[in-house]
């Protein structure tokens, strides 16, 4: 694999495997803030990191041995309304800047693999900032978010809510390849 591809899959696996441990933590502290619908969002959104980072984990199954990810992190146990902005800027950076970059660049090098890779995973971060926006919006009025049930696509990670659809949007996996955070 082109080593500047390479590079940045081991950036966007460590940004994806913090953004779920944060979203974890988070999510626990919005289930103590009295906000259960916005504490299953981030449950929801932490298991769709979880994906993203196996996606790319999987993309570098022939690079064995250490290597540095250099990836962004947003810090900081506030207020659930503190949090839901760090999960907004979070996101927003990579739908701008990161993920347009880094899918680009595998493009560029032939990467197919990583291509697809950083597709899925940008498509479902538009998403979450659109979920999160719009929890922060309830909180910062004093209620919960109103939520049906939260469907990601366990191929791809996109985020959902609602029914699953018969077919994922973003990578066509059918309806049963969907989990429900109901
Ligand atoms: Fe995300
Ligand atoms: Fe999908």
């Amino acid at each position: 694999m082109h080593e500047i591809t390479a590079a940045n899959l081991h950036n966007a696996y460590g940004g994806e495997s913090m953004a779920h441990m944060r979203y974890r933590t988070w999510g626990d502290k919005a289930e103590k803030d009295g906000y259960p619908n916005t504490a299953r969002m981030f449950r929801a959104i932490h298991f769709a990191e979880q994906i993203h980072a196996n996606n790319h984990f999987r993309e570098l199954k022939d690079m064995v041995g250490g290597f540095f990810c250099n990836s962004g992190a947003v810090f900081g146990i506030g207020p659930t309304s503190q949090n839901l902005q760090g999960g907004i800027d979070g996101e927003t950076f990579e739908i701008n800047e990161m993920y347009p970059t880094y899918l680009e660049t595998a493009k560029f090098q032939g990467e197919k693999g990583a291509e697809r890779s950083f597709f899925y995973a940008l498509s479902s971060e538009k998403t979450h900032a659109a979920f999160f926006q719009k929890a922060k919006a309830a909180v910062d009025s004093g209620k919960d978010v109103q939520l049906g049930p939260m469907q990601i696509c366990t191929v791809c990670g996109w985020t959902h809510e609602g029914d699953a659809p018969d077919v994922c949007p973003i990578c066509g996996a059918k309806k049963d390849k969907f989990k429900a955070f109901p």
